[in-house]
């Protein structure tokens, strides 16, 4: 059984909200990544992927610059509920790069694992958790979350129908 839930973020701020709105489904008490987990963000330059990762860390108390790491690969962030690696694999030019950046213990660490562009790194990379397709729609985003099954069942009952509070950008 395929279970997605999709959601609306009209702008910017909404986006960050929804961001927050899943740190909480993940990381918060009784979170679904409390154990770990890898969590794929899909959608094409501009979709929001950043913006939604940025809300996330800002919810769960980050409080310096969320940058792309569009050019490290990876940026880590250790919160107070959570150990976060955000991967924005858009620049590699081979999967086996994930390799060479230590991707066994970044999943192994029961931390929190966000990938911008995983279709880059396509047989290295296990299936995920949990996948958030962004897109373009009515002049805002759409976000279809899609769990994998082992996920389905809390994450629909988690997932709330609209996000709450905006965090600071
Ligand atoms: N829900 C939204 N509605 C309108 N604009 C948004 C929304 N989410 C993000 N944006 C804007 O889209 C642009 C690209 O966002 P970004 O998160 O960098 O995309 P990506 O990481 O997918 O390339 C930014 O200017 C951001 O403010
Ligand atoms: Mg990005």
């Amino acid at each position: 059984m395929i279970a997605i839930s999709e959601r609306f973020a009209a702008d910017e701020r909404a986006q960050r909200a929804w961001g927050a709105a899943l740190g909480r489904v993940l990381c918060g008490e009784d979170g679904l990544a409390r154990a770990g987990g890898l969590v794929f963000l899909e959608g094409d330059l501009g979709a929001g992927k950043t913006t939604l990762v940025r809300g996330l860390l800002r919810g769960l108390g980050h409080q310096g610059p969320v940058r792309s790491p569009t050019y490290t690969l990876v940026e880590s962030f250790e919160l107070p509920g959570a150990l976060v690696h955000h991967l924005d694999l858009y620049r590699i030019a081979d999967p086996e790069e994930l390799e060479y950046l230590g991707i066994r213990d970044l999943l192994d660490d029961a931390s929190l694992v966000l990938v911008e562009w995983p279709e880059r790194g396509a047989g290295v990379l296990p299936a995920p958790d949990l996948e958030v397709a962004i897109a373009h729609r009515d002049g805002g985003r759409s976000l279809r979350f899609e769990p994998a099954a082992a996920w389905q069942a809390a994450f629909a009952a988690r997932l709330p129908q609209t996000p709450g509070p905006a965090p600071a950008p």
